[in-house]
């Protein structure tokens, strides 16, 4: 089968009138071939491997191409790179690989096209595209990769063990792709995953995390999260989520199973929003149930404080994980500590309560609201409207006490220094008193979001604590 389509662009015709300059084979492979297969758009990532010097073929094909881009050498790894147009080349010499047991650098030795795609990682990847005149856009599949593709099948090339424990990130990859595609993974891959899964201990947690993230910006990331605790790798991922799991019961009360609910939620949110982050907060935002779980004969289950806890874990668990600890942080922390706020709100909708959770979640007030619509996985369909519709007064009422009081980057109308020059003061604890009762009698809803207004209470705040005004 021969798929010249695939190879229209300019620089498929360049590469492999380099490579016939050399005098050496040359492939596409890898994800371009398979994303190509899938219909899934132009990938803008080539994998070129080259049965010879992949780092001659680049330099070659950089002589040839009218740009002559840089190539960037990785000795190391003995693969160049070059950019052309909006495209990223990368080549590879094919090789015959083994690794050590306890890192990812593998001994490399030259070797043909069939071995190097048996050193890889699933046979849809393994799927290669001939760049020689001979047999230009020729298909060579020796594992029958499409089958697989068309199945929706992850399967490794060789004994999985072997495949697993050589590069134990394809277990994690293996996931990523069976979530991405929707695809199975193949039941003697599947154990021997729960087989190695030691071995992600190995794996620099930035390249987890690279996996989770691809993972939590699929449609349906539960499919992921599943097959994480299935295998057993999410207990050294992300211990605090396998906590959640389970449900216990004393004198029969139960309560929900935080995890599936938890996983519920994520998928409920992928629906709704693309914002990584609002992503990761639903995916953690129940993680202080763990923790905080207590059962009482009069109340039944609690989780009293869990908001809190769970936003405190959510410090240490980026941290761990080598995530960033900035404002993606710092906002993730935020919607987990406030994800009860709204439900509490949704019971009895006052404008002073609204006021006061625009205040507090300022300018992420809709995604607060993303995530508590998210949260509701009731299979009552009668509370599931009526859930959603208290959610749709919270938001109507969020609009109309934004337009009318302006709380969600809220400024204080009457400012320090304003208070300072009113009452001749030097600066004391009392400007802080006075600017916090007309906060709270904003928020109250005692008085409006106005300069006049709160320059009036100022006034009178000040003589009640003594001070006279300056004239
Ligand atoms: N590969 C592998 N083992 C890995 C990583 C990659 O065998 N741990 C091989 C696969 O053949 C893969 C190719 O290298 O197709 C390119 O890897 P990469 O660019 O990371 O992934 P893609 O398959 O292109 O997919 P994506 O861009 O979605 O990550």
């Amino acid at each position: 089968m021969t798929y010249r389509q695939a190879l229209k662009h300019h620089i498929f015709k360049i590469i492999s009138h380099s490579a016939e300059e050399l005098q050496i084979e040359c492939y596409v492979i890898g994800g371009f071939v398979r994303d190509y297969l899938l219909e899934r758009g132009d990938a803008k990532d080539i994998d070129v491997v080259a049965v010879g010097s992949g780092i001659e073929l680049a330099q070659q094909v950089s002589k040839n191409l009218e740009t002559n881009p840089k190539v960037q050498i990785f000795k190391t790894y003995g693969t160049a790179m070059l950019r052309y147009d909006d495209i990223e080349v990368e080549f590879v010499g094919a090789r015959k690989e083994s690794y050590h047991e306890n890192s990812r650098n593998p001994f490399v030795e030259n070797g043909t096209l069939q071995d190097d795609q048996n050193r890889r990682d699933f046979t849809i990847n393994a799927l290669a595209l001939s760049l020689n005149k001979a047999n230009f856009g020729e298909l060579l599949d020796p594992f029958n990769g499409i089958e697989d593709l068309e199945k929706g099948i992850i399967r490794t090339p060789l004994d999985p063990d072997i495949t697993y424990s050589d590069d134990p990130l394809r277990m994690m990859r293996a996931i990523r792709f069976a979530t991405q595609l929707n695809f199975k993974i193949e039941e003697q891959s599947l154990k021997a995953i729960a087989d190695n899964k030691d071995r992600i201990k190995i794996i620099t947690k930035e390249r987890i995390v690279t996996e989770l993230n691809k993972i939590l910006e699929s449609d349906k990331p539960s499919i992921g999260f599943k097959l994480l605790e299935k295998t057993g790798l999410l207990d050294f991922i992300l211990p605090e989520l396998t906590a959640l799991k389970g449900i216990d019961e004393v004198e029969g009360q139960r309560h929900k199973d935080n995890f599936y609910h938890t996983l519920e939620v994520v998928d409920n949110i992928c629906e709704t929003t693309d914002n990584l982050w609002l992503r990761w907060a639903a995916l953690l935002h129940d993680i202080g149930k763990a923790p905080t779980k207590k059962f009482s004969k009069k109340v039944g289950w609690t989780f009293h404080g869990h908001e809190f806890v769970g936003s405190k874990m959510v410090y240490k668990l980026f941290k761990r994980l080598k995530m960033p600890l900035n404002d993606k942080m710092k906002f993730v922390q935020k919607m987990v500590l406030m994800s009860s706020r709204p439900i509490v709100l949704a019971s009895e909708v006052t404008d002073s309560a609204v006021r006061r959770l625009v205040f507090d979640a300022g300018e992420h007030v809709d995604d607060l609201m993303t995530l508590c619509e998210a949260d509701i996985t009731t299979k009552n369909p009668k509370k599931f409207k009526k859930y959603h519709n208290n959610f749709k007064l919270v938001r109507d009422k969020i609009v109309e006490v934004e337009e009318r009081d302006r709380v969600r980057n809220f400024q204080p109308p009457v400012s320090g220094e304003e208070i300072m020059k009113a009452f001749n003061l030097k600066p004391s604890k009392e400007i802080g008193i006075i600017k916090e009762a007309i906060k709270e009698a904003i928020l109250e809803g005692d008085i409006p979001n106005e300069h006049e207004a709160a320059y009036q209470l100022m006034i009178e705040k000040g003589k009640k604590l003594g001070l006279t005004v300056a004239v």
